[in-house]
Parts: structure tokens; sequence; C-alpha cells
């Protein structure tokens, strides 16, 4: 049995969204910039896929600007905040410590430019508040910048909350809904955002395609130069079938949002009930504010990689936590965020599910992953140490 618990790291295409997308490879292939037939059939389709997007976040079209993906929007979002607030001579961020590196390393770069960047703790929960946020503003603040939802342990933050922060402060405020969009309600009004980015391949859309929502009168500066399209923001021939592709994804998610948060959250509880009774384990994430898919654990004793590569081999497809810090053998700066020693934060487990999730493979799961857990302690020396009371447990 195959069972892929992979979905923070990517999704299934829907067949909605393929359907939607093939006429644009091969019917209707014009530029949109053209001004024959055939481009002005391309220029109709790709601002329908905008008026879709914007429908779906309670945004004007206007405000949506399409991009590569989600860390082509976040890095948009960042820089073009530090340009308009190193313009005014402020020269500081707020954020948090558990962003993704699309967020973090942009704003690294901005701190050898001279930028200050505040990361507020994220406490053993990994949570933000919007009373941090408050208490870390200045007067030389220029942007708030805080993901909607952590893509390795799932943690949603209190984002109206902290976006209402921000207005009544008057400081920018993006937000990296990479995560949240299709699988949480989205509503860039009662969000308080300024600015938002999110990725279709998230949410069962193609990869290689995301969105900038830019509220009104926010101003951008471009990562790309060239022509202009995206309104001046974002040269480049556009992406139409992607575009195309990104709407009917969101659409279908949007229309479809009750429902699957309801079955995917049930199979959530089910896998989390399950796992807890292993021995020395600990969920991490805040417990009640999760994202619908997201069962993220540490195993003691347990080495990550071993883990994925033995559950592989049981036909589970699981990760160690973001896409980028797997593959590399440092402890995840989300775990170390939470305060989790280095040894325990080597022994995550994140299983993320979607709606084409059944409970079938729940069921696989929750009897392939105890035992490789067992397998993988016996055969660990630290962990006969732990047990023969050589060495502390730490969980
Ligand atoms: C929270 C978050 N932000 C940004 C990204 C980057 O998105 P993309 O792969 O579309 O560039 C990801 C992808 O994993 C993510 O989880």
């Amino acid at each position: 049995m195959q069972v892929y618990l992979d979905n923070a790291s990517t999704t299934k295409m829907s067949k909605t969204a393929i359907d939607a997308m093939l006429p644009y490879f091969g019917e209707v292939y014009g530029n949109p910039s053209s001004l024959h037939s055939m481009g002005q059939r391309a220029k109709e389709v790709l601002e329908a896929a905008r008026e879709s997007v914007a429908r779906c976040l309670g945004a004007a079209p206007g405000e949506i600007y399409f991009t590569s993906g989600g860390s082509e929007a976040d890095n948009q979002a960042i820089l073009s905040a530090s340009v308009i607030g190193a313009r005014k001579g402020k020269k500081h961020i707020i954020t948090t410590a558990f962003e993704h590196h699309a967020v973090l390393h942009t704003l690294s770069k901005l701190e050898k430019q001279g930028f200050e960047v505040t990361y507020l703790s994220v406490g053993k929960e990994g949570n933000v508040t919007a009373e941090q946020v408050a208490e870390a503003i200045r007067e030389d603040t220029c942007l708030v910048t805080t993901m909607t939802a952590n893509n390795e342990i799932g943690s949603v933050l209190p984002i109206a909350e902290i976006g209402a922060v921000c207005r009544e402060r008057k400081v920018l405020f993006h937000t990296d809904a990479v995560q949240a969009v299709g699988h949480l309600p989205m509503n860039v009004a009662v969000m308080n955002v300024d600015m938002l980015s999110l990725s279709a391949h998230k949410f069962h859309g193609p990869k290689g395609v995301g969105v900038l929502y830019a509220k009104k009168g926010t101003l951008l500066t471009n990562l790309i130069e060239g022509g202009a399209q995206e309104k001046g923001k974002r040269a480049g021939t556009e992406n139409v079938a992607g575009a195309v592709g990104l709407a009917a994804a969101l659409k279908e998610a949007t229309d479809n949002l009750t429902e699957n948060v309801k079955k995917v959250s049930a199979l959530r509880d089910k896998l989390v009930k399950g796992l807890s009774v292993i021995p020395h384990s600990v969920l991490n994430g805040d417990k009640v504010n999760r994202l619908p898919g997201n069962v993220h654990f540490c195993f003691e004793g347990i080495e990550g990689e071993s883990l994925l590569l033995l559950l592989d081999e049981f036909g589970v497809e699981a990760s160690s936590g973001s896409a980028c810090t797997s593959g590399s053998l440092d402890p995840s700066h989300v775990l170390l965020a939470i305060g989790h020693p280095h040894e325990i934060a080597h022994g995550s487990l994140r299983l993320t599910l979607s709606e084409y999730t059944t409970e079938e493979e729940v069921d696989y799961a929750l009897k392939a992953i105890p035992q490789v857990v067992e397998r993988l302690r016996n055969m660990s020396p630290i962990w006969r140490d732990k047990v023969n009371g050589l060495k502390p447990f730490l969980i």
C-alpha cells in the first residue's frame, strides 16, 4: 500500500484543476500581451482567473498579482515594504522565529543592508500573540510579517488580531498564508492584512504559480524587471495555464472547505490519538489552533532520516519537516524555536493529510509507524543506554 502523507510539501493536482488548464496548453496558447484574437482570448482567461481568485479571498481583482509561487510572493512583499520603510527612515521589521525560509532568508538579506529584525519567540506550543506584536512595534517599524499557519508543526496564528494591532499602529502587515489557503477560511478584510502570499501546489493546483495579494494603495517594487505585465509589478509573459489551474483549485477548495476541514481534521485526530500512545513521544504545535491536516511528533531516540527511509519501505511517504530543511542534517529551526534540544528535534515526523487521504490509509500508517519506531529504537545504542538508566529520558 502506498500512503502519501506529505501534503504540506505538495499536493496531488485535482482533476478539476488539470481539466481547467488543458485548453491553455493546446487550443488557446496566445500571449496575453498580443493584440490579436488568440492573445486577447488568453488575456480574458487570465483576467477571469484573477477575478475568481479575488472572490475566494474577499479581495478586488486589481489587488491580485500572479507570481511563480509562495517564495516569490514572500520575497516581493517583504522587499517592497523595506523599500517604502527605508524611504521614511523606518528600518525595523517584526517577524516570528518559525517562519519559512522564504521569509527568513529575505529578512537576513535586509539585516545585512542595515535593517533590524525582531524575531518573536513562539513558546513551547508554537504560537505568537497579538500582544507580543503590539509590544514589539516601534516608531521605526515598517513591517510585521507573520505566517498564517506554520508549515512544520501546523500552528495557526491569530492573524486577524495581529492585523488589527498593525492597522491601529499604522504598520504594514504581510502574512505568508501558503499553508493556510485552501485549508482555512480566507478573507483579507477579516484578516486585516495588507499583503498575503499563497501557492497553488499546496491546495491541489499546479506547481510554479502563486499569488501576492496587495491591498489597493500598497506600493510594490519589482523583483523582475522587463515588460509591463501584472500592472508593471512583475515582468514576464504570464503563466496563463498556471493561473487558470490556481484559480480552479482555489475555487474548488473554497467551495468544499467546510466539508474538507471536517473530514481531514477527523483523520488528523485519529492519527494523533493513535501515535500519542508511543512512549517518549510528543505532539508538536498548537493543540487547538492547528491546521486540519497536520500531525507532527518527535520521538525520542530516533533519527528522523532513518524513520523516513524505513517508513518509505513500508509505503508511507512522510516528512521530517519542511521540504526545504529535509535533505539537510541540521535540526529544524522550527523545532529549536519551540525549545526542543537537538537530540529531540532530530527525531521528528510530519504527517500531512488532504481530502484525498482515506481512513484505510490512516489505519495503515497507524500500524506501520509504531513498528518502525520500535525497530529503530531497538537498533540504537543511545536508546539502550536510556532504557538501562545510563542516560536520562528527555520526553
Ligand atoms: C509557509 C510556506 N511559505 C512559503 C513556501 C514556498 O512556497 P513555494 O514552494 O510555492 O515557493 C512554502 C512551501 O513549502 C511554505 O510552506
